[in-house]
């Protein structure tokens, strides 16, 4: 059980790995544009972080404050990645500045509130 937590735990760091890796391949080309790779890897890290709130195997410890935040940020980058989208699709072009440099700042603060707080 220990094992299949820590499996989910790299699925759970590979879904963030896809989100920001897909945002970082944007920034440098100068594209700024959202990839559905951003979608999918921030599903991969909802359900693999919800998987990982529930206490298994029992005796597990959770620091409940640092997931609602982790899941408040998943919200909002779910917003910001669902409005520019749309945005995207209707004008063709790059998405707005603001809304494209929130989601490297919203996903690495997650991932900072992970392993630092
Ligand atoms: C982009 C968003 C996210 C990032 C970058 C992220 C990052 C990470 C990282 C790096 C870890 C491993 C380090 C550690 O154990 O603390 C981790 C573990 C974990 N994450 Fe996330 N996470 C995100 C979203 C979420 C969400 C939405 C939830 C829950 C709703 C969640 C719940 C958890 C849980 C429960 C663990 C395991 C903690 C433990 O077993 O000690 N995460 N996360």
């Amino acid at each position: 059980m220990e094992f299949l937590r820590d499996v989910v735990v790299l699925v759970h760091i590979v879904g963030f790995a896809l989100t920001f890796g897909a945002w970082a391949v944007q920034a440098a080309a100068r594209e700024f544009r959202f990839t559905r790779l951003m979608d999918y890897g921030l599903l991969v890290s909802l359900l693999t972080g919800l998987a990982l709130a529930a206490p298994w195997p029992a005796g597990v410890e959770l620091n409940y404050a640092k997931i609602s935040v982790k899941l408040a940020i998943v919200v909002a980058l779910g917003a910001v990645l669902g409005i520019g989208s749309a945005r995207q699709r209707k004008s063709g072009g790059p998405v707005n500045g603001a809304l494209f440099a929130a989601v490297g700042l919203l996903s690495v603060t997650a991932a900072g509130i992970a392993v630092i707080a």
